[in-house]
């Protein structure tokens, strides 16, 4: 097992503290109350620039040396943010240029948050001068954990269109290419007649008048995305080199909807990866989409223990609908983080703010006090918490399926010009990852950097752009044995957006053993129907539906499970199995549209069978969740029902949470969470 990076001990339960939002009087409370709740560690200082330099170098630490000081008697240890995310005012005044300048060249006003134009140097002079100051008082406070750099990097200021960004965005172009021919290459500049004869000469993709270059707008994001770790780089090695025993992290945004920076690389820089996680209210099983983003958090840290650091205990403010949480909600989604790989869960935030922009925001203090709910629930969840303290350091079992998930594959698929708006990468991955939860499949989601050759299987749903490294990992793993599962749209572009000629899918076709020669994505609402052929007679279903996307597709070395039956493509293949590939290798799947869930289930439940996938434990009941963990000699399972109906699940030994002790078949209550222990390892 790795070293652990956290100084603290046991599973973190912990929150965001703001004290410099509230008096005194109620500042004196608090301390007792987070003891009562059993929280460890507090996230201190994220907002709070303009409270500790009240004007241009003139500090004021003595107050956030008095909350340390306090935690520290009171046992609760500190994860101290660089509070750069939010300059002060006064700078803002003295430098307006460092506002953030939209596409269409708006330079935006104020009264929000991360306002600040990462290329902009006085943001950087003042903020690393900020950094310094705080690392040599706290440095060695004794409550100090971990730094925490800024906050959410990027999460409103990716993207700056000033002309100080076209500068070093020309400077990054003129590294990565060399000559402007190369370039000029790459963006495909011959079409439209875009030639560049000087890196000088090349602007942000601003607003324009339709479609846009493709690679131009890919440059870009990767150009942005570099910037924001370079921020953090900065900090960082101020702090480490006045404080060099202490880790430091940021909080990424590892969600559905937030794809700006690439963690994939981002993680490389951070002692510990951690992750904000907020559900989607719409989304009536959004407890699938946070273990999603707990696997794919569980990737970027090469499956070592990562930190929850915030989430919410009920509703946030930012939705179109924020719905409260129902009882018993947060503390299922605290402990999936925890059976994911999280060593900790942290809230944003501790006392729910009086006035401001998220003052509608949960928080662990609601406003009605702790004579409430919230209070009651998360009192009882540190409890709980306090009791998993022997999971820490132990890492999630090993899984036999890998989706490989990429940040720049996700950028390439919101580029102009592509056959439908209705494709999304996300949903694709997400697709079948529901269906192995729901089978208790672990899965790694994983960057293409990971070895996928210790994988029985791997998975690659809607991989738009393939670079031919990635290309040739995924068929060396395959030649030796790992099952591959292809979902469309997957592997059409080379790592320039240039297409991959010959048939789609260029880069895995081969392997697969199809030639796709045309695509033919569908009208809003429409479906199609595909009938399973004879090959396979463990499929579930008989008739399957698609929506979104079909296409015309040849079998070269594969064959058909399953058949298009609409008069357009009546016959033509829509899901291929090739056997082998070679004489040692796994078998080669490919779904030519987006499946309905229960025929996904299907196709899903065939390809396990065949690349001898099991679940994490026998489940009798829908919408569990089974999870293990994993030390050198112990390991625990975690099950989560997520259903309003009992379940049963087939394990031993003794639940952490009530000390029960079980010998083969362990009732769920509905809502209920079990921590097992289990009798051997
Ligand atoms: C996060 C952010 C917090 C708070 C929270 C609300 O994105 O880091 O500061 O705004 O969202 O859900």
């Amino acid at each position: 097992m790795h070293s652990h990076p956290l100084r603290s001990e046991g599973v973190i339960f912990g929150a965001e503290y703001n004290p410099e939002q509230w008096d005194l009087a109620t500042q004196s409370q608090d301390i007792p109350l987070m003891v009562e709740a059993g929280i460890t560690m507090v996230t201190l200082g994220t907002f709070a620039w303009g409270a500790l330099e009240t004007d241009d170098g003139v500090y004021d630490f003595k107050w956030l040396r008095r909350v340390m000081d306090r935690l520290h008697a009171a046992g609760i240890s500190v994860c101290l943010a660089t509070p750069t995310a939010c300059p002060p005012m006064w700078l803002y005044h003295a430098h307006p240029e460092m506002a953030m300048t939209n596409r269409t060249g708006v330079r935006l006003g104020q009264g929000s948050r991360q306002n600040w134009c990462p290329s902009s140097p006085a943001y950087s002079r003042y903020a690393l001068r900020l950094v310094g100051r705080l690392a040599e008082e706290f440095g060695d406070h004794p409550a100090l954990a971990i730094w925490h750099v800024g906050n959410e990097m990027g999460c409103h200021n990716t993207f700056c269109f000033c002309e100080r960004s076209a500068a070093d965005f020309r400077q990054w172009l003129r590294e990565r290419y060399g000559t402007i021919d190369r370039l000029n290459h790459a963006w495909g500049t011959a079409f439209w007649g875009q030639y560049f004869r000087d890196f000088d000469h090349i602007d942000p993709p601003r607003e324009t008048t339709t479609l846009q270059n493709s690679a131009h707008r890919l440059d870009f994001a990767r150009f942005s995305s570099d910037r924001q770790i370079a921020l953090y780089d900065a900090e960082r090695d101020i702090l480490k080199s006045i404080a060099p025993d202490v880790p430091v992290t940021t909080n990424f945004m590892v969600t559905e909807h937030i794809s700006s920076i690439d963690y994939g690389s981002f993680a490389e820089h951070v002692d510990l990866v951690a992750n904000d996680h907020y559900l989607i209210a719409d989304d009536a099983q959004s407890w699938r989409e946070l273990a999603f983003c707990a696997d794919r958090t569980r990737g970027l840290s090469d499956n070592r223990p990562w930190l929850l650091m915030e989430h919410s205990t009920s509703a946030v403010n930012w939705q179109p609908r924020n719905i409260a949480k129902t009882p018993g909600e947060m503390r299922r989604n605290t402990l999936a983080h925890i059976a994911r790989g999280a060593d900790g869960v942290m809230f944003f935030q501790w006392r729910q703010s009086a006035f401001g922009a998220e003052k509608y925001h949960s928080a662990v203090v609601p406003h009605a006090g702790t004579e409430t709910r919230i209070w009651d629930e998360a009192v009882a969840l540190g409890a709980s918490v306090a009791r998993l303290a022997e999971v820490r350091g132990t890492t999630a079992d090993t899984a036999q399926v890998a989706i490989v998930f990429d940040y720049e594959a996700w950028w390439a698929t919101q580029l102009d010009g592509h056959p439908t708006v209705d494709f999304s990468y996300s949903t694709e991955m997400r697709s079948i990852h529901s269906a192995l939860l729901d089978r208790g499949i672990a899965v790694d989601v994983v960057p293409p950097k990971a070895d996928l050759s210790k994988y029985s299987a791997v998975v690659v749903a809607g991989l738009y752009m393939m670079s031919q490294e990635l290309a040739d990992k995924i068929v060396d793993a395959v030649e030796r044995g790992t099952h591959l599962l292809v979902t469309y749209f997957s592997g059409i572009v080379d790592s320039d957006d240039h297409v991959w000629l010959g048939g789609y899918p260029g880069a895995l076709r081969e392997t697969l053993g199809v030639r796709v020669e045309e695509f033919t994505p569908l009208r809003a609402g429409e479906s199609v129907r595909m009938q399973v052929t004879d090959r396979h007679p463990g499929v579930a279903e008989d008739e399957l539906t698609g929506s979104v996307w079909a296409e015309r597709l040849r079998n070269t070395t594969a064959e058909s499970l399953a058949v298009y039956s609409d008069p357009a493509l009546d016959g033509a293949p829509a899901i291929t199995v090739r056997d082998a590939v070679g004489p040692t290798g796994g078998s080669a799947w490919y779904i030519s549209t987006h499946l309905a869930p229960p025929s996904l289930a299907a196709v899903v439940g065939e390809f396990c069978r065949v690349a001898r996938i099991r679940p994490a434990a026998r489940v009798r009941g829908s919408h569990v969740e089974v999870i293990r963990r994993r030390g050198d000699d112990r390991s625990y399972l975690f099950a989560i029902n997520h259903s309003p109906k009992e379940a049963f699940v087939d394990a031993a030994g003794t639940d952490l949470l009530t000390g029960e002790a079980f010998t083969g078949r362990i009732p769920l209550r509905p809502g209920d969470v079990r921590v097992i222990r289990e009798a051997t390892a």
